[in-house]
């Protein structure tokens, strides 16, 4: 199970900076009252792991035939399948097939690397879209769609799509052609979505069992409803976090995990936060790290910059290897004294020593900790952070899974790009190129 340390946010370990673990207590039982209503039905996110996995895996035992997999998706629909591909099979391409691609950007320039390495022949493109209406990726699957009809291939035996179980373009298109459909449940919107379709047919394709990920996320789903505040640390941690903006000020979150595998779990978190969170002129600005990186370009910053932040630190105890780091050249200090550590001792004593750092200078700081980086935890890790979002959101008491904002900017595109409807966007585009 993954442990929370919220210790170093406590007035009685960095002062009057800290809180006192009465407020802390007071907000996470009514976080769990909160969530306990089950104001909102998007949070059916939280029994994901009921789902049947059947047609997930018959799909993926064909997909794992393919020399290549190509998914299409944005924002929700390709953040978490990207966590899932770093954090359970790095450096996946260099070892395994079939080789695996997401393409999330209409970069053009990355959309023309990956065809000049694959064959489409060999492909299967996964189309993710909850809506089946995101431009960005309906554009990119109409190039594909394109070349694979010019290639006279059967789209049947080339894509698979991953949408709503009822409606939109893809839903239609896949009825039509008869295109093998993956269904994201109606009630779960894209940024709590890793644990559907969305996430786990990707850990099918890498051979990852994607049960072991959602027993896991049962195991968080159950503890989330519990008053015993010492088996839900899910609303300790977002308890924490909104008093520190609301009480303290800070509204920068920085989560920084010690370890490669997770980088893209920072970037993950940072849109489930991000979009989340920030409406109402309410919430706090996620911030994307990774140790021990950033200790070397951002510490300084958290150290004796302004008093505006809170660390969220991801620990990882055991790495899969520890590489030995050799004895040698015994008479330079500098050198000598590594020998004999392993390169995981490193990396944890340097969490611990930033960790330290950071308290003996009254920082704010938060620790989840992992035991490994498996399935199981990556799982757990997952849904510790969407219940954590969500229960911050009912904290705010703002609406944690709708996104008004981003609509303005998607009809100005629309508009520009020609979409019947969207006219006088169109015009309004034209008059701000005119400035
Ligand atoms: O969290 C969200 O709802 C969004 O980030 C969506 O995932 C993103 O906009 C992509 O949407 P869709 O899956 O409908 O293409």
């Amino acid at each position: 199970m993954i442990k929370l340390d919220f210790s170093n946010i406590l007035s009685e370990e960095i002062g009057e900076g800290g809180i006192s673990i009465n407020e802390i207590e007071i907000n996470a039982r009514k976080a769990i009252s909160l969530i306990s209503s089950r104001p909102y039905k998007e949070l059916d996110f939280i029994e994901l792991y009921r789902q049947d996995l059947s047609k997930v895996k018959e799909l993926a035992k064909k997909a794992r035939d393919y020399e290549y997999f190509v998914l299409l998706g944005i924002g929700g629909s390709a953040l978490g399948p990207k966590v899932i591909l770093e954090a359970l099979s790095p450096m996946h391409n260099l070892k395994k097939k079939p080789k695996v691609f997401i393409y999330d950007n209409v970069d053009p320039v990355t959309f023309k690397n990956i065809i000049e390495v694959i064959d489409l022949k060999k492909t299967l493109i996964n189309v993710i879209s909850k809506s089946g209406a995101t431009s960005e990726t309906l554009a990119s699957f109409l190039i594909f769609w394109r070349m694979i009809r010019d290639k006279r291939l059967d789209v049947k035996e080339h894509f698979v799509f991953t949408t709503d179980p009822e409606k939109g373009n893809l839903k239609r298109l896949a009825e039509e052609y008869e295109i093998p459909c993956l269904s994201i449940p109606k009630n779960v919107v894209g940024r709590y979505s890793v644990l559907s379709p969305v996430g786990v047919f990707l850990a099918e394709v890498l051979g990852i069992k994607s049960e072991e990920m959602l027993e896991a996320a049962k195991e968080i789903s159950e503890k989330a409803f519990s008053e015993n505040l010492k088996e839900n640390p899910m609303a300790v941690a977002a308890s924490s976090l909104y008093l520190m903006d609301r009480v303290k000020g800070r509204k920068i979150v920085v989560f920084l995990p010690y370890s490669d595998r997770l980088k893209t779990l920072s970037e993950w978190f940072c849109q489930l936060w991000a979009e989340s969170l920030g409406k109402e002129g309410k919430g706090t600005t996620p911030y994307p790290s990774l140790g021990t990186t950033d200790q070397h370009s951002q510490l300084q910053l958290w150290m004796e910059g302004p008093e505006d932040k809170v660390i969220v630190f991801i620990s990882v105890e055991r790495h899969d290897c520890q590489e030995e780091i050799p004895e040698e050249f015994h008479d330079i200090e500098g050198l000598r004294f590594l020998g004999g550590h392993t390169l995981e001792e490193l990396m944890n004593t340097e969490q611990l020593a930033t960790e330290m750092a950071l308290t003996m200078n009254k920082k704010p700081n938060l620790k989840i900790i992992l035991p490994k980086i498996n399935p199981y935890s990556i799982g757990q890790i997952f849904q510790f952070l969407q219940i954590v979002t969500a229960m911050t959101g009912l904290l705010y008491e703002i609406n944690p899974f709708n996104q008004p904002g981003v609509e303005l900017g998607k009809r100005l595109t629309y508009g520009a790009m020609g979409k019947r409807g969207f006219e006088s966007e169109g015009e309004e585009i034209k008059d701000y190129l005119k400035r």
